[in-house]
C-alpha cells in the first residue's frame, strides 16, 4: 500500500495519496467503523466514483455503498423503493426504531409535521440568545489559556446543552450521564465485533430510552413543560396520540441527531482552522455578513460532511445504478463521496467560501433531509460570530497531543488539543 506525502493525517479533509489495489481493498471491506478507511476515506470515494461507482462490501453481512452524487441523491428520493429501517450499517441494536429517520411513507409525513415547526427557521432565530449565551459561557471558559481541548469543550458542549436543555428539557445536572450514554450508543470500539457494537449499543439505547421514559412520566405526573417532549406527548396524529413507544422513538434519535452529527461538524471545522489558516480566514473575513458567511457555512458542510452514510433497505427487486438489487438487500449512501463528485462541483476538493450554487447532499435530501439543519447552521454561526468578534487568537495542533477521532455513524473528533499563539 502506498501510504505516503499527506498520509501522515486525517486532518485537513484532503484526499490521501492511495494505489487502486489498496484502495479496492478497502472497498471490499468498506465500513463506517474503521479507522484506516475513515483515515483514507476520500481517496475511496474517488476511486469508486470513477472505477465501480456502486461498491461492494463484504462487511456488516453484506451491502451496495452508493458514491455518486446522482445515485446517492436518486436513492433518497426513492423512500418506496428504499425503507429507512434500519438506518445504519449495522444497526444500532435500539430498541424501538428511531423517528421519523426509520419512518417510512406514509407514516413519515405525518411524524414530521408533528415537530416540523419546533425546527422552523422562525423558532431558531427565536432561540438566539440562548445559543449566544450558551457559546458565550464555553468561550469565557478557554478565554486566556495556552493549552485547551477544543473538542471537549467547545464541540461537544453546544450541541449537547442545544438539544438536552434547550429541545428535551433534560436537567443541567444530568447532562453528563447523557453524554456517556450517547457515546456509548454512537460511538463503538471499531476493535469491537459486530455483536459486542450491537450489544453495547443497544443497552446504551435502553439506558437512554428508560431515562426518557423517567421523564415522560414525570411531566405526566407534574404538568407539561414547554420543551418538545411535553409538546409530543400532547400531540395527535390524525386525532390519535403519540404511543409511548413512538415519543421514546423519536428521543432516542435526537439525541444522536442533534448531538453528535453538530459536534463532529464543529469538532472537525475548529481542526481544519488550525490546519488552514487559510479557510479560517475566508471565514472570518465574511463574519460581519451575515448572508456570506451563511453561504461558507454551507460549503463547511460540503466540504466535511460528518455523517459518512446512512442506510436503506431494498423494499422490491428492481434496478438501480446498473446493478440488480434482490428485496432486502441493502445500501450505504456515502454522503460525504456525494458532496466531492466532481460531476456536481468545480474543484470539489477546494474550500469555496462563496461556492454557488451549492446543493451539496451533507444534511441528506428527500423526504428526510436533516429536520435540524437550521439548528446545527445556527449553532455554527453564532460560535463563528463570537469567535471572531472575540477576536480569537490563532491556534495549532499541539505537537504531542494529535487529535482523536472516533469512527461510527458520524466521524469527528473526540479530542482536539490545541495550543493558542497568544492572547491579547
Ligand atoms: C451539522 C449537523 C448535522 C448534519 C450533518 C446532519 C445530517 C443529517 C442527515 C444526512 C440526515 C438524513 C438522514 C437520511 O436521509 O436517512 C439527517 C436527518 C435528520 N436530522 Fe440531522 N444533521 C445535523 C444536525 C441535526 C440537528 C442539530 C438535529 C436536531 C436538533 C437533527 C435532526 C435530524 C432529524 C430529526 C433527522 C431525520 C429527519 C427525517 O427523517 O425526516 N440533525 N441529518
Amino acid at each position: 500500500m502506498t501510504t505516503q506525502q499527506r498520509n501522515t493525517g486525517i486532518d485537513d479533509e484532503r484526499p490521501t495519496v492511495l494505489d487502486a489495489e489498496a484502495a479496492d481493498k478497502f472497498i471490499e471491506h468498506l465500513s463506517m467503523h474503521d479507522r484506516e478507511i475513515q483515515r483514507h476515506r476520500l481517496a475511496i470515494y474517488d476511486r469508486m466514483r470513477g472505477a465501480c461507482p456502486v461498491g461492494r462490501s463484504v462487511e456488516h453481512g453484506g451491502f451496495y455503498a452508493l458514491s455518486t452524487y446522482h445515485d446517492v441523491y436518486d436513492a433518497a428520493h426513492a423512500p418506496e423503493r428504499f425503507s429507512s429501517f434500519p438506518v445504519t450499517i449495522p444497526p444500532f441494536g435500539n430498541p424501538v426504531p428511531m423517528i421519523p429517520i426509520e419512518a417510512d411513507p406514509p407514516g413519515h409525513a405525518n411524524y414530521r409535521a408533528l415537530v416540523g415547526q419546533r425546527f422552523s427557521p422562525k423558532r431558531v432565530e427565536e432561540m438566539d440568545a440562548e445559543i449566544r449565551s450558551l457559546v458565550n459561557e464555553l468561550l469565557d471558559n478557554i478565554e486566556g489559556r495556552r493549552e485547551v481541548d477544543l473538542a471537549k469543550e467547545v464541540a461537544v458542549q453546544l450541541p449537547l446543552s442545544v438539544i438536552l436543555e434547550l429541545f428535551l428539557g433534560v436537567p443541567k445536572q444530568d447532562r453528563d450521564k447523557m453524554y456517556e450514554l450517547a457515546v456509548r450508543m454512537l460511538q463503538p470500539d471499531p476493535d469491537d465485533s459486530d455483536e459486542q457494537k450491537h450489544e453495547k449499543a443497544g443497552a446504551a439505547g435502553m439506558g437512554l430510552m428508560t431515562y426518557f421514559a423517567e421523564l415522560l412520566m414525570n411531566l405526566r405526573e407534574n404538568g407539561h413543560g414547554e420543551d418538545l417532549i411535553s409538546d409530543l406527548d400532547q400531540a395527535h396524529v390524525e386525532g390519535v396520540k403519540l404511543t409511548d413507544e413512538e415519543i421514546l422513538g423519536f428521543c432516542l434519535l435526537l439525541v444522536p441527531a442533534g448531538f453528535d452529527t453538530t459536534a463532529s461538524a464543529i469538532g472537525r471545522m475548529l481542526q481544519l482552522f488550525a490546519t488552514n489558516p487559510q479557510i479560517r480566514q475566508a471565514v472570518k473575513e465574511r463574519i460581519e455578513d451575515s448572508q456570506a458567511l451563511d453561504v461558507a457555512i454551507e460549503e463547511l458542510i460540503r466540504y466535511i460532511s460528518p455523517v459518512p452514510g446512512l442506510a436503506r433497505t431494498v423494499t422490491e427487486p428492481c434496478e438501480f445504478a446498473g446493478q440488480t438489487l434482490e428485496q432486502g438487500d441493502r445500501l450505504l449512501l456515502l454522503w460525504p463521496s456525494a458532496n466531492r463528485d466532481p460531476e456536481e462541483f468545480d474543484a470539489p476538493n477546494e474550500f469555496v467560501a462563496d461556492r454557488k450554487p451549492n446543493r451539496h447532499v451533507g444534511f441528506g435530501s428527500g423526504i428526510h433531509r436533516c429536520l435540524g439543519a437550521h439548528v446545527a447552521r445556527k449553532e455554527i454561526k453564532v460560535l463563528l460570530e463570537e469567535m471572531f468578534r472575540r477576536d480569537i487568537p490563532e491556534y495549532r495542533l499541539h505537537p504531542e497531543k494529535p487529535p482523536v477521532w472516533h469512527t461510527g455513524d458520524t466521524w469527528g473528533v473526540k479530542s482536539l488539543p490545541v495550543i493558542f499563539e497568544s492572547w491579547s
